[in-house]
């Protein structure tokens, strides 16, 4: 860590089911020690946001959302807007997720312009960029995170509005995690970006990695300069590990 307050955010992708409130209850009840050194967030599927935000409320975890539309309302069936998410008690949303821009075919384009929405919500927007393992292989990692970040952060970011969260798309529930001297060359090349592009508040924007992030490795890849927390998907459905995880930081 290098000064700045981390986030442990977990992202249940498309997990979770009301009943699903008896594994956040216990994140709740365990919230307490980690809390005390880092922000926790979960954000669970659009569908427990509202009730989620409700159960959190007077506990240290925040709620967040996965994704939004970036018109504030209008005839798009099916979507969600930030505005929305906002009213449900959502304090961020992750956009440009490697899976939303895979199956969803989001360009950098369409994730500035939800980024954006989050923020006229007065959302936290965390933003996702990563290489996938063919351009790790071509040695493409950089540029390729050098153009997601160009072209994904809309003007006007400082630590209070943006998160950005380095997923090598090759270590998304794989198992597989880069070398902490490899985390450390992007996240370092990332903090090079944001400063040049943002100044002072680029020095305070948090980056966080994720990609197979689990107890056993958490303490490590924490300990990482310009890691300033973590964005977990499998191992934050579990209280167990998702409490494991933020108390490593
Ligand atoms: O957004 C978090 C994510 O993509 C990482 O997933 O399951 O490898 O921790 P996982």
């Amino acid at each position: 860590m290098t000064g700045l307050r981390p986030l442990i955010a977990g992202n249940w992708k498309m997990n979770g089911l009301k009943a699903s409130a008896s594994e956040l209850g216990q994140m709740i009840a365990g919230a307490g020690g980690p809390a005390q050194k880092a922000d926790l967030l979960i954000c669970p599927p659009a569908t427990l946001v509202l009730a989620f935000a409700g159960a959190v409320q007077g506990s240290p975890l925040r709620i967040g959302a996965q994704d939004c539309h970036p018109n504030p309302s209008g005839a798009h069936t099916g979507d969600t807007s930030a505005e929305m998410l906002a009213d449900s008690g959502a304090t961020a949303i992750i956009v440009g997720h490697s899976e939303r821009r895979a199956d969803h075919g989001e360009t950098d384009a369409l994730v500035r312009q939800k980024a954006e929405a989050a923020w006229r919500a007065a959302l936290i927007a965390i933003v996702c960029v990563g290489e996938t393992q063919d351009q790790r292989d071509a040695g493409q990692t950089l540029e390729v995170v050098g153009r997601q970040l160009a072209g994904s952060l809309p003007d006007g970011a400082t630590a209070a509005n943006l998160v950005v969260a380095y997923e090598p798309v090759w270590a998304i529930g794989t198992g597989r995690t880069p070398t902490p001297k490899d985390v450390q060359d992007v996240h370092g090349f990332i903090r090079d970006q944001l400063t040049q592009r943002f100044s002072g508040e680029g020095a305070r924007i948090r980056i966080l990695y994720g990609g197979s992030v689990k107890p056993s490795n958490a303490a490590e890849l924490m300990a990482v300069p310009n890691v300033n927390g973590a964005l977990i998907g499998g191992a934050s459905l579990k209280a167990t590990d998702f409490l494991a995880i933020a108390g490593a930081v």
